[in-house]
């Protein structure tokens, strides 16, 4: 594959290409999917890496944050954004409380995503040494989650910026992520400086999310690219404002269903 973006169409991107991407600076994007129609636009759109997240749980499912869903919500979403891509590698997001407990918890849930879903790795938050080493030895491709981790909100004390004054704790958990066999780590949430003292200390790529311009990729959550997200965070980009689209088309075809003007001559069959 020669480049991320304009390469091979005919199989999909693996963690073989990020690696050769890390090593010929390519920076790449990153996109959360939870159905097939999203997934296919960005599949054609070149985008070589969608991520099912457990973000589905508040942006997709209507929760408060990420911690409610459950791996029976995450699995059909998974399968419908491999259906829907061709090209993309497809991850699937370990939810809170499906493979913290053990090593054996965290390989049964891998191996419903792959089974029951196709998902081609995972990605769990947290320094679980341990688990990543044997994921990875049992075929399954990890990639980590370092800095602000979601789904300890309650822990962490909010939505906070990690790493201010912890910033080593973070590096050396980035360091052991990768001795353990992760072939990629998302940063969240974390000065731009330190982020970019991680990503000059790996050999695999970081994913950055308010994280600075420094690391090798980045990640949104779709509905803050398109300005769909109502409060969207502040590390977001909106890249359009589909909410306001959105709500216009909907009110003009509320009005034309009332006006009588649809359906037009154009829809209607004799
Ligand atoms: O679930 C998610 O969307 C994520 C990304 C923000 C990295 O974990």
């Amino acid at each position: 594959m020669e480049s991320l973006y304009g390469g091979a169409t005919h199989r999909r991107v693996t963690i073989l290409d990020l690696a050769a991407a890390k090593k010929r600076g390519e920076k790449w994007a990153m996109l959360t999917s939870y159905e097939s129609m999203t997934a296919q636009i960005f599949d054609e759109a070149g985008i070589p890496v969608l991520l099912v997240g457990d973000s589905a749980g508040n942006n997709f499912l209507g929760g408060e944050n990420t911690i409610a869903v459950t791996v029976d919500e995450l699995i059909p979403l998974t399968r419908a954004v491999v259906r829907g891509s061709k090209r993309a590698l497809v991850i699937a997001d370990l939810p809170f409380g499906s493979y913290e407990s053990s090593v054996e918890q965290a390989i049964a849930t891998s191996t419903r995503f792959f089974k029951e879903a196709g998902a081609m790795a995972v990605k769990l938050e947290g320094a679980h040494i341990a688990t990543v080493e044997k994921l990875v030895a049992s075929g399954i491709p990890v990639m980590g989650h370092l800095g602000l981790t979601p789904q300890a909100l309650h822990q962490l004390g909010g939505y906070r910026v990690q790493g201010r004054t912890d910033g080593d704790s973070i590096l050396e958990a980035a360091i052991a992520l990768e001795k353990a066999g992760a072939f990629a780590i998302v940063l969240e949430l974390i000065p731009g400086e330190l982020a970019q003292k991680i990503t000059n200390a790996l050999s695999i790529p970081t994913v950055g999310i308010g994280a600075g311009n420094s690391c090798d990729a980045q990640v949104l959550v779709w509905t803050d690219l398109m300005g769909i997200t109502k409060n969207p965070p502040k590390l977001a980009k909106a890249y359009r404002n589909l909410r306001a689209e959105m709500l216009a088309a909907t009110t003009e075809y509320a009005n034309d269903v009332r006006s009588g003007t649809f359906p037009g001559e154009e829809q209607t069959f004799h």
